[in-house]
């Protein structure tokens, strides 16, 4: 399936009209199809500095590998234009925690509380792509938000939301799960 089709595919299956609104690049990722402008986006966004840095943010090169490479003289180009270096060797960063890790069983006020802390930290990135998270709801190990701005409903989304995701277990330590608030379920809702 060309990358096109599984965007649109993406959009379908949420209900969603899809628009490609993002600026098209060449495809580097073939596993996750992701292409030049989004990888040099995220590195510029968020201090990326190594192939493993990008796979973390992005998926890209976490599946077959091939496009390590591609990875790395994106990782170059970018750094220099930052007047860095890119060094190969480095070791991947290690995200700071936003709050500490918990310790022990949380109750779902403390996990609420640790979801948004996270989400707020996360903000100042996806505004300056043009979108905005929202927490809409937390029903057990499930986070519903809500993706709005110019990123919604495209694959960015799907892939922001991936990358909450793992962002929030880092942080929380458990496993969590994100999910669109449009997949909420309808008692929850209560409509
Ligand atoms: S093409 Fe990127 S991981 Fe396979």
């Amino acid at each position: 399936m060309g990358r096109e089709a599984l965007q649109a595919a993406i959009a379908n299956y949420r209900g969603e009209e899809w628009k490609d609104d993002h600026e098209e690049g060449a495809l580097i990722c073939k596993c996750f199809a992701i292409d030049a402008v989004m990888i040099e986006e995220m590195v510029w966004a968020n201090k990326l500095r190594t192939v493993q840095d990008v796979t973390n943010f992005t998926k890209a090169g976490g599946g077959c590998a091939s496009c390590h490479e591609d990875i790395e003289a994106i990782l170059e180009r970018v750094l220099a234009e930052k007047g860095e270096k890119f060094d190969p060797e480095a070791p991947a960063a290690k995200p700071e925690p936003v709050v500490a890790a918990a310790k022990g069983p949380m109750t779902n006020l403390q996990r609420i509380k640790k979801i948004e802390q996270v989400l707020e930290s996360l903000r100042p990135t996806l505004l300056a792509d043009g979108g905005d998270v929202e927490l809409v709801e937390v029903i057990g190990n499930t986070a519903y938000v809500n993706m709005t701005g110019a990123c919604s409903g495209c694959q960015m989304a799907a892939m922001t939301v991936a990358g909450i995701q793992q962002r929030l277990m880092e942080v929380l330590g458990e496993f969590i799960k994100v999910v669109p608030a449009s997949q909420m379920p309808k008692e929850a809702v209560g409509a």
